[in-house]
């Protein structure tokens, strides 16, 4: 799949969302410990991740494995419950539970095809269920299903519909869950990592297809993956997670031109070529924490190249660095704040409210610039 050659993708579009995530956590709980001595203590897996999903946009969550991506997209589904923060459907609190009213409008589709349909039914089956279960389709269903793998263009439908999953190749397969989740007209579609089990192939297909289902049907889609260079291709907007945290976010060109957080730069250091089936190696670069266990401060400082003696006694506050682009970092942070802060131990109550000195103009520096 070479994505270079490619259009790129247009800048964010400023609506109202469709979905709305504010300062979700999650923490799992695990044991740790031997035999008698083992106790269960947190594992801090989200911690106060907000995002925006707009009709018609792709935003990317991009990261390493363990970062959190999928805990975030699950929360976004209600397949996992939140531990604190909400979740607003049209600007409205979303309702409890997991009613149909919420799975109809907010639909995923998961990492591994093969996994998510039933061997033993054919794709007949896997698309007539869900319009059955919330009474769609009309009278005749067998049309509405032709029309849903037309849509995800498996054609002629006839060749695909009474085919057992085994009998698709895993882009087929993908493009049949794909199908699945449209068949309830969603309004947002969740795709956790759905190209990374698929052939390099093929890969550039599905993301053409999620591309075409934004344009055409007007989704708001949230892309999961670990590979910042798709997300620059599908997305308008990326957000990078590191161990739980969002630590920048940005129109998608903007933060891959001009990454503000050393994890991003980071990031786009490993991944120097998109026709890559593996994921990024960060090898030699240390390991994301311990979930259980997080660094004080920065949750990046052990690793990152630019540590200063502040980031592994305070948390960063995220901060402007340009416009509709904010990272985490107190490398963005005026100096004699910074200090104040590190030394006096006066931070912001709520760094996402945080200000910069008027003296300071927000954003325009970047490490690397000097
Ligand atoms: N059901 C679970 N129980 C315990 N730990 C979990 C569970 N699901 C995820 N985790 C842990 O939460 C962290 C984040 O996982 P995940 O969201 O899957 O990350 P990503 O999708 O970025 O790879 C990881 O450390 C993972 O092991
Ligand atoms: S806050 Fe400090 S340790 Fe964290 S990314 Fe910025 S410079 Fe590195
Ligand atoms: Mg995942």
């Amino acid at each position: 799949m070479s994505l270079t050659a490619l259009d790129l993708p247009r800048t964010p579009v400023a609506a109202p969302p469709v979905l709305e995530a504010r300062s979700l956590r999650k923490d799992f709980w695990v044991k740790q410990g031997r035999r008698m001595l083992a106790r269960r203590v947190p594992l801090h897996a989200v911690d106060g991740v907000s995002l925006q999903l707009v009709a018609g946009t792709v935003t990317a969550v991009v990261g390493e494995s363990g970062s959190g991506k999928t805990t975030v997209a699950r929360m976004l589904a209600k397949i996992l419950p939140l531990d604190g923060g909400e979740l607003l459907l049209d600007g409205e609190p979303a309702p409890r539970g997991r009613p149909r009213t919420y799975t109809r409008q907010v639909q995923m589709v998961f990492q591994d095809p093969f996994a998510s349909l039933n061997p033993v039914h054919r794709i007949r089956h896997h698309l007539v269920r869900p319009l059955r279960i919330h009474h769609l389709g009309g009278a005749d269903l067998e049309a509405a299903v032709a029309d849903l793998l037309r849509r995800v263009a498996l054609e002629p439908p006839r060749h695909f519909i009474d085919k057992y999953p085994h009998e698709l190749s895993g882009g087929q397969r993908q493009r049949v869950a794909i199908a699945r989740a449209l068949a309830v007209q969603p309004r947002v579609l969740l795709a956790d990592e759905p190209v990374s089990m698929l052939d390099v192939s093929i890969r550039l297909g599905i993301l053409n297809l999620l591309a075409d289902l934004r344009d055409r049907e007007h989704l708001a889609i949230l892309y999961v993956t670990h590979d910042i260079a798709s997300a620059r291709y599908l997305a308008e907007t990326i957000m990078v997670m590191y161990a739980g945290q969002v630590v920048e976010v940005a129109p998608s060109v903007r933060l891959t031109d001009n990454p503000a957080h050393p994890y991003t730069q980071l990031l786009l250091s490993a991944a120097p070529d998109p026709d890559r089936a593996q994921p990024p190696s960060l090898a030699g670069s240390g390991a994301p924490p311990n979930l259980a266990a997080l660094p004080t401060g920065c949750r990046f400082h052990p690793r990152c190249p630019h540590a200063m003696p502040i980031c592994s006694r305070r948390v960063p506050p995220s901060v402007a660095v340009a416009s509709g682009h904010t990272a985490a970092c107190w490398l963005h942070v005026d100096p004699a704040q910074r200090t104040a802060a590190g030394e006096d131990g006066e931070l912001p109550p709520d760094p996402a409210g945080f200000q910069r000195p008027a003296s300071t103009p927000a954003g325009t520096r970047h490490p690397e610039e000097g």
